[in-house]
């Protein structure tokens, strides 16, 4: 069963979700959750200290339980989660029963400039170019299965690619 009141963003690490996902939320007046950041608020450590200190696997499990507890919750959110969470067959089933799923797809050009050194984000650490090219074709397929919307976000800033999602869920109101 579906039960879908939230907008969930995915995408790669330098999509641009935390930034379009807080001005969406801000422009449907809904809360706005980051699972990254939410992780680091719980844990006071950062992604690359919870990475280096306990390891992926750990990192994994609290993001699958931060998204879990976002997506029960009964107030519409917008909700941007990290690049690998949509990895996780549970975490795309709760996606998948309580949210309409908004893929912002960018070339790996566009990534690498925006992620720059890839500093705070442990899987780029070998060297973000090779690392993101690596990571778009092992999930490109997962979230063009996840996404009911999808922008190419290359040539666009947040604010145009609020503008688009509104667009479209004007249209479709697959949400409201
Ligand atoms: C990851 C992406 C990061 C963060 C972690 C792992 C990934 O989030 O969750 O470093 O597996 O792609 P962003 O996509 O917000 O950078």
């Amino acid at each position: 069963m579906t039960d879908r009141r939230h907008i969930v963003l995915i995408g790669m690490m330098g999509a641009g979700k935390t930034t379009t996902g807080r001005l969406l939320a801000d422009r449907l007046r809904w809360p706005y959750l980051d699972t990254d950041d939410e992780i680091e608020r719980q844990a006071g450590r950062s992604v690359p200290d919870i990475w280096r200190e306990s390891g992926e696997a750990a990192f994994r499990k609290e993001e699958t339980r931060v998204l879990a507890d976002a997506c029960v919750s009964s107030q519409s959110s917008v909700i941007a989660v990290g690049g690998g969470a949509v990895l996780d067959p549970a975490n795309r089933d709760v996606i998948r029963r309580h949210a309409l799923t908004v893929w912002l797809r960018a070339d790996v050009s566009t990534l690498a400039l925006r992620v720059g050194t890839g500093n705070g984000r442990p899987l780029l650490h070998g060297g973000p170019a090779s690392a993101l090219s690596r990571l778009v074709s092992e999930r490109g397929t997962i979230y063009a299965e996840m996404a009911q919307l999808a922008f190419d976000v290359d040539r666009m800033s947040p604010p145009q690619v609020v503008d688009r999602i509104l667009q479209a869920l004007e249209k479709a109101d697959p949400v409201r």
